[in-house]
């Protein structure tokens, strides 16, 4: 008697980010080897459900894409069954879906796509979820992939900057991703040596960025300054690029380190560059550990497929591979908080936050 192989979908959805094919890759193989899986990639995230586009996957297609950035499958940031063009077409999704006779579903997804995966879930969908983000800012799990080399250019690029700072004796910002969280700039600041670094956790005083720039080209001639997009000053707004429909609603940050870079000249005495990275931090080919990662992912997520084992997301906690349910991670974020371990080890090593509060705890530290 021939036994039923199992059919399961896969998308990529949000920005994409470093790793995305290897996970890809680590979930079809995984499934195509253990369970003689046929593997259903879905193109353009929810948006390939919404408008019926879908395309078999064999084992060649995912074989030599490991080291690709980019994702083979294509994604969407925006699009969800519960909002396309004003309406709510979940019901149609869910009959595609079904129309499909999938097994199960895997979502390769940060905050906004795992949220939407969550709710199709609440309506039947057998979905399973893998963690990716540049941001690393996803609730429930010590890690994403993507950030690993995501903070590995941003180090690149500061220790670029920083031949140019000392040269010119000049002092240089850098404005990293991350939307409201400051992952990037935090690690990447530390990385790269930085004197100063803003993230949105916590507002700073230009008084204190201006002092700590003053000191630095005091005594080293040049000063480094990393701000996360989302970084703003006590009592300013948010830089934004571009809003909602025009509106007040944030879709896009960008370009605090001009707004930076014009608030200190009125403050100090030196030469001031700023650099916006953008989407460079999301491109090319991810980081050995990216890649390894992404691939521990995608074989976990394989097994909680394999076991019938849905409603779950594949994370990183205290440094083991395990899973939560999609609810614990679905509308939530995860930022740096002042408990935070290598916040510490910043402030000891004396970088500046900007932040009176965060002195005030360097000091109860001694
Ligand atoms: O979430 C990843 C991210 O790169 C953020 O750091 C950034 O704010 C945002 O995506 C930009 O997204 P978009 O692709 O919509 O411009």
């Amino acid at each position: 008697m021939q036994t039923k192989t199992i059919r399961i979908g896969i998308l990529t959805g949000g920005g994409d980010c470093p790793g995305l094919n290897a996970a890809i890759r680590a979930v079809s193989k995984s499934l195509m080897i253990n369970c003689s899986a046929e593997i259903i990639g879905i193109q353009d995230g929810f948006l390939g459900l919404i408008e019926r586009r879908v395309k078999p996957l064999n084992y060649e297609d995912c074989s030599g894409i490991l080291s690709q950035g980019g994702t083979i499958l294509g994604t969407h940031n925006s699009a969800s069954p519960f909002n396309y063009k004003g309406v709510d077409v979940s019901d149609k999704v869910l009959d595609y879906y079904q129309s499909l006779e999938l097994d199960g579903l895997v979502v390769i997804g940060g905050d906004g796509t795992l949220s939407i995966a969550y709710e199709m879930s609440k309506l039947g969908m057998n979905i399973v979820g893998i963690p990716k983000t540049i941001d690393n800012d996803l609730m429930g799990t010590d890690r994403t992939f993507g950030f690993d080399t995501a903070i590995s250019i941003v180090t690149d690029a500061l220790d670029r900057l920083r031949t140019t700072g000392q040269s010119h004796k000049r002092v240089m910002i850098l404005e990293t991703m991350g939307r409201y969280a400051g992952w990037i700039a935090l690690h990447a600041g530390i990385a790269g040596g930085a004197d100063v670094i803003l993230i949105p956790e916590f507002d700073y005083d230009i008084d204190e960025v201006a002092k700590a720039c003053q000191s630095r080209m005091g005594d080293q001639h040049y000063s480094i300054v990393v701000i996360a997009e989302g970084a703003k000053p006590i009592g300013g707004q948010l830089t934004v690029r571009e809003t909602k429909d025009g509106g007040g609603d944030p879709i896009r940050l960008g370009g605090v380190a001009n707004v930076l870079k014009l608030q200190l000249e009125q403050k100090i005495e030196a030469e001031i560059r700023a650099t916006t990275l953008g989407y460079i931090q999301r491109g090319g080919s991810p980081t050995a550990f990216d890649r390894i990662f992404a691939t521990s992912l995608g074989s976990y997520a394989a097994s909680l497929v394999a076991n019938k084992q849905f409603g779950k997301v594949v994370v990183l906690q205290d440094g083991q591979l395990c899973s939560t349910s999609l609810k614990e991670v679905a509308h939530k974020s995860r930022i740096v908080t002042n408990e935070d371990s290598e916040l510490a080890s910043a402030l000891s090593m004396g970088i500046c936050f900007g932040n009176p509060d965060l002195s005030t705890k360097l000091h109860s530290l001694k």
